[in-house]
């Protein structure tokens, strides 16, 4: 017990708390105080608390490693610069790319693109629907006076109507199945990958490779089952149903912080290593003095030799030059040429 007080992060502590504390605020804000929070769903919220508050410390520790701090604060600072236009347009564009289509996949396999992306397509939709109203941020309502018009809410205001029965108000309440399809067919795929790829049977692990795949089922397949029961057996099962899918979605709430699911919120800080990259090409490159090759950005080597002085490492030369001037080529390299003169002078090349 005293030894988590020990190694407790109070910076990354204090952030989380805030984080937390603003989602209560606006769970209050959102839902008009409480009037549209469904009750119902009160261990949802509570999953949902725990994943803000985790995922927020566990963020603010990332953002504290030297190297990320760095990106951090120079992606900040590039994208607020004179170039904001160009950097913000590039951003968007990658965004769309690699976070909503994740095209970075595509060349390392098109099946293994198209399994991820419909497994987390199906996943940013069913966020963007149920985070919202499990905080109590969006709920439906009749329009006032009528029984066939339906009225959609977001914080308190009416944002949409639409007719029941109508094909939208069909798709609006059925858009979790559809969620839940994808992400089945797309775990189901990603798992056939696992059970036939060599490299892959050989290297994975189940609580890294396996148990993201088999929650993310169980959760949509639980899902399917409240469909199904209010569908076709008049909600004779409904208890079982929500428990069983209420405690698929908690387990995965509590666990986005400590697990794979966690890189969902660090890919997107990938845009900002693609400023670093474009400015220091911009800025000019650093040339290796042994290879005579471009190998990284000036700047980049340059933020390389503060962030290991700071961390205590010093790679300075006898002759003024530094390991870190040369690129991974240039410094294998010298090092085997240094072993052979060595090797050399003592007159042994073997033993
Ligand atoms: C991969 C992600 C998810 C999928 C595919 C999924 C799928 C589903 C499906 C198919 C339903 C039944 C909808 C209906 O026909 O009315 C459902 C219900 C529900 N889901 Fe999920 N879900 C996901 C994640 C979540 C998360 C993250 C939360 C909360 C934070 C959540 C909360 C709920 C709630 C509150 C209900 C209604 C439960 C009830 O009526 O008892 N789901 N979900």
């Amino acid at each position: 017990m005293f030894k988590l007080f020990e190694t407790l992060d109070r910076k990354a502590f204090t952030k989380a708390t805030i984080a937390l504390l603003l989602t209560i605020l606006l769970v209050f804000i959102g839902s008009r105080n409480l009037q549209n929070f469904d009750a119902a769903l009160i261990a949802y919220l509570v999953g949902t608390l725990f994943a803000v508050f985790g995922i927020t410390y566990r963020y603010s520790v990332w953002l504290q490693r030297p190297p990320t701090k760095m990106y951090w604060r120079r992606s900040w600072q590039f994208l607020f610069s004179r170039n904001f236009i160009p950097y913000i347009g590039r951003s968007l564009n990658l965004f769309v790319r690699n976070i909503l289509f994740q095209r970075f996949i595509y060349p390392r396999g098109r099946s293994r693109w198209i399994g991820h992306f419909l497994l987390a397509t199906g996943c940013m939709i069913a966020f963007l629907v149920t985070i919202p109203l499990t905080l109590g941020w969006i709920h439906f309502t009749f329009e006032p006076g009528s029984t066939v018009t339906y009225e959609a809410h977001a914080f308190g205001y009416s944002v949409a109507k639409f007719q029941l029965n109508s094909f939208l108000a069909f798709n609006i309440f059925h858009v979790l199945p559809w969620c839940s399809v994808l992400v089945v067919i797309g775990a189901v795929m990603m798992m056939r990958r696992r059970l036939t790829n060599g490299g892959l049977i050989a290297t994975q692990s189940f609580e890294g490779d396996w148990l993201p795949l088999v929650l993310l089922i169980a959760i949509s397949v639980t899902g399917l089952g409240i469909t199904y029961d209010y569908t076709f057996l008049e909600g004779k099962t409904n208890q079982f149903m929500s428990v069983t899918h209420a405690i698929t979605v908690i387990l995965f709430l509590v666990w986005i912080p400590f697990g794979k699911f966690f890189h969902i919120f660090q890919r997107p800080a990938q845009l900002g290593a693609n400023i670093y990259r474009t400015e220091g090409k911009k800025r000019g490159m650093a040339v290796c003095p042994h290879t005579k090759k471009e190998y990284a950005s000036k700047m980049h080597v340059n933020d390389l030799k503060t962030i290991t002085e700071d961390l205590g490492f010093d790679f300075n030369l006898e002759d003024g030059r530094n390991h870190l001037d040369f690129s991974p080529e240039g410094k294998r390299s010298v090092l085997a040429k240094a072993h052979y003169k060595a090797r050399k002078e003592s007159g042994k090349f073997f033993g």
